[in-house]
């Protein structure tokens, strides 16, 4: 007989965080808040560890892992930093903002980390927990959305524990993200353009068509609940779990005032709820294609494909 390895969930307190360097640095994997959604975080300088993200998730092997280091100077180890870079990390590092960058030759990164691509994913999270975990240990940690495959991203321990337990070693609980939607994904090319690869929480502008080759993992669906999903509904059948916006009201309301930030820190919480709930459809209010609004309407459109 065998038994399912438990998870260990802890508060991300002083004693939780020095836990989980430590799982880390053998090699384990470790869920942890940051500001935009939990990660799922193993040691980017090891292959068996990384292998073990894939094997968790499910995830496809040429679907690569943005890495997050504590800053700019950690990030040059790994990729060359042209100013159009350094001008955007300085700005906007620590957040909520991935530049894909060249891949140093020697740095020393799994190399299943990039999926082999000669470019990797960096970011520096805001999040005070992941902070002080990457302070604690001398390697960066990739770490994709700590979710199954194609599944919804998780905003709280209990979505990552829905998802994943018994399938990863520890989740730093560290309360609800703030922002809610995965990072916004910057390409940085060698003539110092930018491309939007995923619209995100910092609005560099709209992702170019080609882009979904280019960011594997923006495949068309994503963030899926499992059931049918019907958008821009401006009333709701009685067999579907409504998700509500401004006055248009329903089982779950992503920000009755109207507000897109909130609407975007509370999506995927709607959206695993309505996944949960008995009704086998769900209906979304439309929501205003602007600001944060065009990110929240990206991954709407992917959980309905
Ligand atoms: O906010 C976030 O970015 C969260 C937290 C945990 O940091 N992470 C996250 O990871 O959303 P994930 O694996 O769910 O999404 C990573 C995306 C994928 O679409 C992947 O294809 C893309 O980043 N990506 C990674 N490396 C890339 C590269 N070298 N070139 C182009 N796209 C890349
Ligand atoms: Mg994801």
């Amino acid at each position: 007989m065998t038994c399912k390895p438990a998870t260990e969930l802890l508060l991300a307190d002083d004693a939780g965080i020095a836990r989980a360097a430590e799982v880390l640095r053998a090699g384990g994997l470790v869920a942890v808040p940051t500001e935009t959604v939990y990660g799922l975080a193993a040691r980017a300088d090891s292959a068996e560890a990384v292998a073990k993200i894939y094997e968790a998730k499910g995830r496809p092997s040429f679907n690569p892992l943005i890495v997050h280091v504590r800053d700019e100077e950690q990030a040059a180890r790994y990729a060359d930093l042209p100013g159009a870079a350094r001008s955007l990390a300085e700005a906007y590092w620590p957040g909520p903002l991935t530049l894909v960058l060249s891949l140093r030759q020697d740095a020393g990164l799994a190399p299943t980390v990039t999926a082999g691509l000669d470019t990797v994913a960096l970011r520096a999270p805001a999040h005070p927990v992941m902070r002080a975990l990457l302070k604690q240990i001398d390697f960066p940690l990739a770490a994709p959305s700590a979710n199954r495959s194609g599944y919804i991203s998780p905003t709280t321990a209990g979505h990552v524990l829905a998802s994943l337990d018994g399938r990863i070693d520890l989740v730093l609980d560290g309360g609800p993200c703030e922002a809610g939607l995965e990072s916004t994904i910057a390409a940085i090319r060698a003539d110092g353009s930018v491309d939007v690869l995923r619209p995100g929480p910092i609005d560099l502008g709209d992702p170019a068509e080609s882009s979904s080759i280019e960011a594997p993992g923006q495949l068309a669906q994503h963030y899926a609940p499992g059931k049918p999903v019907r958008l821009n509904a401006r009333d709701s059948e009685p067999d579907e779990f409504m998700i509500g916006f401004g006055e248009m009201s329903g089982d779950c309301s992503l920000s009755e005032a109207g507000d897109l930030q909130e609407a975007a820190a509370r999506l995927y919480d709607c959206l695993h709820q309505g996944a949960a709930s008995e009704k086998p459809r769900i209906a979304v209010a439309p929501i205003p294609d602007d600001e944060v609004g065009k990110a929240i309407n990206d991954r709407l459109r992917r959980a309905a494909a």
